[in-house]
């Protein structure tokens, strides 16, 4: 087994009062892709931006390897997209980066020739290969992708993993991405974890999809949705949503 980049220890975070992460047990290792699933509000973002350090667990551990670079491509972008500012010069923020390796990254992007074009003449799956690529001009072990694909048309989506998967394979670095695009992510991922709050369940995609769980919800086209939603329709008698415990073979 590959070596461990990030572990979550027990950790929970609370925000504003509001408990948003609890229990988190959670293990990323180099060259693996971990995806991480969940409905509106289940505490995805919170936990990348645990991840990355822009948030301090209020219980628990974190711990990073030695020198571990990281790159994050956050849900939304922090600069206004029609800020008037090419493609180009979008790859040299923060940081002014070789123009050779720009120009390299661009074409590897199939975005070659459009480095002069103002980012916000760019279509929206541009936008999100302009962001990757800028993301993978740091080297980093471990490559974070929030929603990297939101938006993209069923070619566009399977065209940015299929881009993802490409990048662990040159590169061989880690990637940890949330995404809602069950179908394609479950073939591209190592592990899979579906997240409320708390971990509902996890394992390789086999695992997962060969769940008694699974296998009851996901007959028709709409497995997928269904595998999504297994864990997190369900109220329990006393009222609470879906509590911390294991329901991996619960078909309810
Ligand atoms: N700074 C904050 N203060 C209070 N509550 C917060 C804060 N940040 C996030 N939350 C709450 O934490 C919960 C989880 O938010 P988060 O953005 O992590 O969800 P998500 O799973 O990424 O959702 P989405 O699929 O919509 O992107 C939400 O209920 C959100 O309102
Ligand atoms: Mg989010």
């Amino acid at each position: 087994m590959s070596a461990p980049l990030i572990e979550l220890d027990n950790v929970a975070v609370t925000l504003g009062g509001h408990a948003v992460l609890r229990d988190i047990d959670m293990t990323v290792r180099q060259g693996e892709i971990v995806t991480v699933v969940g409905p509106n509000g289940s505490g995805k973002t919170t936990l990348m931006r645990l991840i990355i350090g822009a948030l301090a667990p209020s219980a628990g551990r974190i711990t990073r390897a030695a020198g571990l670079r990281l790159a994050y491509v956050p849900q939304r972008l922090a600069i206004d997209p029609s800020l008037p500012i090419t493609a180009g010069r979008f790859m040299n923020l923060p940081h002014r980066r070789d123009p050779g390796r720009v120009a390299a990254a661009l074409t590897r992007a199939g975005l070659g020739g459009l480095g002069s074009r103002p980012v916000s003449a760019l279509s929206g799956g541009q936008l999100q290969r302009l962001l990757l690529a800028r993301a993978m001009l740091s080297e980093p072990d471990l490559l974070i992708l929030d929603e990297g694909a939101a938006g993209l048309d069923q070619p566009g989506v399977a065209a940015y993993y299929a881009r993802v998967e490409q990048l662990r394979a040159e590169t061989g670095c880690a990637v940890l991405m949330v995404s809602h695009d069950l179908q394609v992510v479950m073939r591209a991922s190592d592990h899979v974890i579906c997240l409320n709050g708390h971990i509902c369940c996890e394992g390789t995609p086999e695992n997962v999809s060969g769940s008694a769980a699974y296998r009851g919800l996901f007959g028709g086209g709409e497995g997928a949705l269904a595998l999504y939603r297994h864990h997190h329709d369900h109220v329990h008698a006393d009222g609470t949503p879906c509590a911390g415990h294991d329901h991996g073979e619960d078909a309810a």
